[in-house]
């Protein structure tokens, strides 16, 4: 249990009177549904190599090791529920005339949460695609390593984006022109040091005012027009 209360100021308000929101989240979010962000205590990228397990040139020189780590992503993001505050976007969404949700996340909890316009930025892991063409097929259960080959010569690889590679091109058309949209735009539980999706929640893009919900200072915060210095859990729900 929190022994304060976060300071919201205003927030309340102008999300009432907001018709057009959009949020960004990152794995700050899901931490509190148990699991990890990437560069915390415990975060993916201190104890894994990014290079090996989310670069196209990984993936070329050791795919089954790649799978084997995505494979036991997916079972972690199964094995988890939304959080309170996943929970709490998806009501804010249904009194939001115009509510856009902008994620990083690859673990579907929006869409599990109730979330219906969620545009995934980094893709997710409920399907794989081949490398070659345009094949897609369901990734609901482990995938077989021994059957990364698809038909037309290529291999399937997890349907996310990995380092060097381009945001699927109409996500982020579509993130961008909801956040130049936005009157109010939520940054929760990102560094905002990964680019597109930071550079959303900035004055070059939004004119919204733009407030971050994260217990700690982030790339973003001096941009920002509020910081509110708590766990997303502790804030959302009290919004919703
Ligand atoms: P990071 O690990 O970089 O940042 C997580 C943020 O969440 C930090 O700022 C934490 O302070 C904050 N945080 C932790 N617990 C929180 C809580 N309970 N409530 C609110 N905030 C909390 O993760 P991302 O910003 O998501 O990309 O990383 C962005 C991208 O980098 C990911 O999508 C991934 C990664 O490489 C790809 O894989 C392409």
């Amino acid at each position: 249990m929190r022994d304060t209360v976060p300071e919201l100021g205003d927030l309340r308000e102008r999300l009432d009177a907001a018709r057009s929101v959009t949020v960004l989240t990152g794995s700050g979010i899901s931490a509190e549904s148990g699991l990890p962000t990437f560069r915390g205590v415990g975060g993916l990228w201190r104890t894994h190599r990014v290079e090996e397990l989310a670069s196209p040139q990984g993936f070329a020189r050791d795919p089954r090791l790649v799978w084997t780590w995505y494979n036991e992503r997916r079972n972690a993001h199964k094995s988890v529920e939304p959080s309170p505050a996943h929970v709490a976007l998806a009501a804010i969404e249904k009194r939001v005339p115009d509510f856009t949700l902008a994620t990083q996340n690859v673990d579907s909890l929006h869409l599990r949460a109730g979330s219906r316009n969620v545009l995934e930025l980094h893709g997710n892991l409920r399907e794989a695609k081949c490398t070659r063409c345009d094949a897609r097929r369901p990734f609901d259960d482990a995938f077989d390593i021994e059957a990364l080959e698809h038909e037309c010569g290529g291999m399937w690889r997890p349907d996310i984006v990995w380092f060097g590679e381009s945001l699927p091109a109409e996500v982020l058309a579509a993130a961008f022109d909801a956040a130049r949209r936005a009157e109010l735009m939520l940054v929760v539980g990102t560094s905002g040091i990964v680019h597109p999706a930071a550079s959303l929640a900035t004055k070059r893009v939004t004119r919204a005012y733009v407030v971050e919900i994260n217990p700690e200072e982030t790339a973003l915060t001096a941009q920002v027009d509020q910081s509110i210095r708590a766990r997303a859990s502790d804030v959302l729900p009290g919004l919703a």
